[in-house]
């Protein structure tokens, strides 16, 4: 264990000990949809009717820093403060919100407020941080709405490093909270707490998780599986926190920075803490973690189950960890908490720091396996050399890698809210450069439109091209987008899903189009590429649909720039590479992930921040326009008239003149036959067949294929159409 609180299963007698069973007992297999229906409707008590922004701007925020600080630093008798701080609770507190992130599909964070509900609420490794939230509710209450909990939960741990003395690089505000766990992000196997069943033989993490054992944010402080290796912890620590976008100096900064401050809690072992705050009792309101350990709390707190500071000062801002960790010799053993901790040879350090409650009292330092790993690793090694040596660095390296923990999932800069937000574009927030030149209007459109319609691009081509470069777009972390046209650059212009030859060709016609359109210009009005590709998308979505006898409008808004090569941080862009996009009926040899086509594909879905509906009838377009990869060689294109906008995809899937016989061993591909005659008509994957087979998708599908489906089908496709293309433009709002 990683000495951390037990997790209860909660056996007691329960109406949904009786409840019925669910679809998902009964059919554990069905593929779940149900994450999109998140992306339908607002279960918060504002129903769509509140606009975060407008309410924060309200917000009187240095009043509100003044708050937390008063907060912070009075103790209350129900939990008290450490040192008579609460200042290092409340940097956990935010370290474990923001820490949940990951590159592999922008998931977790910060953003939600997701602390306050299962099941982080009740992660182990969130032991007592219902406490911090608890502090902190009068200030909640106080400025109401204007602050969310996400927000607050993020500003308490600048405001407690700055009341500690350190100086921190900024904060933006615009995180909303969300009123219900995200379904859609995978924390793993959740079938017990403290597993660690998630590496295969090379010890490589499942995609896409980011900590390495669940209920753990990161990784376990006492080493692997429990192990005191602070080798093996360094490899553990390295893998965890790449995953969470940082790299080796930003990792060793914010593991020494945020040590340089606190203690950790394991008075005694955890055979006294009671039930986490999910399966507590009712009259403990929200609270878990009980203990019967002496008072449970103060000096008799089971937090960890580790025990001890890290320095002299835990309330001050200076170099006592490192100087601690690096000018002492440490050695293993087990603290009062039953748990793997480390404390100086020889007794050196004896007693040389004050106790956290009483003031006549002196106590010895201590260090986890995972900061010995800092000192035993030599990459790690050399950093934290560097930080003792270099104080300025050390503090500089700090406040950019802990405002990037904080910010790193809320996208561009765009959105970032309040008066201390950095002036400085940093690198990780994927900037494009402002508009310097007068945005293209209504004749110009129409104008560039003809030009691109009488390119030899293809419908299919421009509406792949548009595609490739809006939907890289992840809502989880709001990065991709057309904004910035950086499919024209490295890495998205070698992605496999992309066609890169073909997709080069496009561009260089693109490219031809913005010359001449621009070049003809009088006055200041130019068309960046980025526009030109999703105009070109819309140009050939109104176009197919003109052909199907649909005359409609495709909402365009332009004002996108072009990013430059060095705006776009390759290694931080490989995560978005699409492995699997079942839109494109693409699937690569090896994805990233081992799901099934249709797995991918509402996960994508997820990602664009899509319903069910717009899932299905983006698909249902997608393949009418032969908008497919290459390599999905026609797959799915069930119709006689391609890049035409029709309903044929749900006619001709839904049509009982046919049947689908898998052709490949794995069941992947099938075609799809005339049940008389047996002649093959089309070939289709699973990610096309899913829409007749999957009930709730059919029900969708039966909409769209039936007579007079077709001029909804046509008006569905152009919004979600339209919807994927513009997922990027904060700068809109
Ligand atoms: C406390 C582990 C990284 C800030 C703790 C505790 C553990 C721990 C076990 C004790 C909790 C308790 O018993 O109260 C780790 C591990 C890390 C890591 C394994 C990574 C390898 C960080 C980072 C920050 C941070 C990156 C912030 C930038 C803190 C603070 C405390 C703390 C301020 C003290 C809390 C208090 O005094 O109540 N950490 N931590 N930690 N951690 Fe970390």
């Amino acid at each position: 264990s990683g000495g951390c609180p037990v997790v209860h299963t909660n056996g007691s007698s329960s109406k949904r000990a009786s409840a019925p069973a669910t679809n998902r007992n009964w059919w554990p297999d069905t593929l779940d949809i149900e994450i999109l229906d998140q992306n339908a409707q607002d279960v918060g008590p504002w129903l769509g009717d509140f606009d975060y922004a407008e309410a924060f701007s309200e917000l009187d925020y240095h009043a509100l820093k003044e708050d937390i600080h008063e907060v912070m630093t009075t103790s209350k008798e129900w939990w008290p403060a450490d040192y008579g701080h609460y200042g290092p609770l409340f940097i956990r507190m935010a370290w474990h919100a923001a820490g949940t992130y990951r590159t592999t599909d922008g998931r977790g964070g910060a953003s939600g407020g997701r602390q306050r509900l299962a099941p982080l609420n009740s992660w182990p490794d969130n032991a007592n941080l219902d406490k911090a939230r608890r502090l902190l509710w009068p200030v909640k209450q106080k400025h109401g709405s204007k602050i969310s909990w996400a927000d607050l939960m993020v500003l308490a741990g600048n405001v407690a490093l700055e009341s500690m003395g350190f100086k921190t690089f900024g904060f933006g505000g615009g995180r909303e909270d969300d009123y219900q766990p995200d379904k859609s992000i995978d924390w793993g196997p959740e079938n017990e707490m403290e597993t660690w069943d998630r590496f295969n033989e090379n010890d490589e993490l499942e995609n896409p998780l980011g900590a390495t054992v669940m209920g753990l944010i990161y990784v376990n402080p006492e080493g692997p599986e429990g192990t005191p290796d602070p080798e093996w912890s360094a490899k553990r620590i390295r893998l965890s926190f790449g995953r969470m976008a940082m790299n080796d100096e930003e990792t060793a900064a914010l593991i020494a920075g945020g040590h340089t401050f606190g203690k950790v809690h394991g008075a005694n072992t955890d055979d006294h803490v009671e039930a986490e705050p999910e399966a507590a009792p009712i009259e403990q309101q929200g609270f878990g973690w009980k203990s019967s350990h002496g008072s449970g709390k103060g000096a008799d707190t089971i937090t960890s189950g580790i025990e001890g500071p890290w320095t002299g000062d835990p309330i001050q801002w200076d170099s006592g960890y490192l100087d601690n960790l690096l000018n002492y010799e440490w050695e293993k053993h087990k603290g009062p908490g039953g748990a793997w901790q480390w404390k100086p040879k020889n007794d050196e350090l004896k007693e040389t720091v004050p106790d956290a409650h009483d003031a006549s009292k002196k106590v010895d330092p201590m260090m986890l396996t995972t900061d010995i790993a800092l000192k035993r690793d030599p990459i790690y090694r050399e950093i934290i050399e560097r930080f003792q040596k270099d104080p300025a660095a050390f503090q500089d390296a700090f406040a950019r890698a802990w405002f990037k923990l904080l910010h790193r999932d809320m996208g561009p800069k765009d959105r970032y809210l309040g008066p201390e937000v950095p002036e400085e574009d940093l690198l990780w927030q994927d900037p494009v450069p402002a508009v310097d030149h007068d945005l293209i209007g209504d004749e110009e459109i129409a104008e560039l439109k003809e030009m691109i319609l009488a390119s030899d691009l293809s419908i299919s081509r421009l509406v792949k091209t548009a595609w490739a470069s809006a939907a890289t777009y992840r809502d989880s972390d709001k990065r991709g987008g057309a904004n910035g046209a950086r499919i024209r650059l490295e890495p998205h212009r070698n992605w496999e899903a992309n066609e890169p030859y073909e997709l080069s060709r496009a561009l260089m016609v693109f490219e031809g189009i913005q010359k001449d359109f621009n070049k003809s210009r009088s006055g200041d009005v130019r068309v960046s590429l980025a526009d030109l590709i999703v105009l070109g998308g819309c140009a050939a979505v109104e176009k197919a649909a003109a052909d199907a006898g649909y005359d409609v409008e495709v909402p365009f808004e332009p004002g996108r720039t072009d990013a430059t090569q060095e705006q776009t941080d390759v290694e931080s862009f490989e995560p978005l590479e699409p492995t699997a996009d079942g839109f494109r009926n693409y699937m690569a040899d090896k994805p990233a992930q081992n799901w099934k086509p249709e797995e991918f594909l509402v996960d994508r879905a997820d990602l664009l921040n899509l319903t069910a509906p717009e899932m299905t009838v983006l698909v249902g377009g997608m393949r009418a326009l032969n908008a497919v990869h290459k390599n999905a060689e026609g797959h799915g294109v069930f119709t006689d008239r391609p890049e035409t906008l029709t309903n044929d995809f749900f006619v001709n899937l839904l049509d009982m003149e046919n049947k689908w016989e898998p052709v490949s061993e794995d069941k992947e591909i099938f075609e799809v036959q005339d049940r008389e005659t047996g002649d093959v008509k089309w070939t289709a994957t699973r990610a096309d067949l899913i829409f007749g087979s999957n009930s709730r998708l059919r029900t969708i599908a039966e909409v769209y294929g039936a007579t007079g489906g077709e001029e909804k089908f046509v008006h569905d496709f152009v919004d979600a159409f339209s919807k994927v293309m513009h997922l990027d433009r904060f700068d809109l709002a």
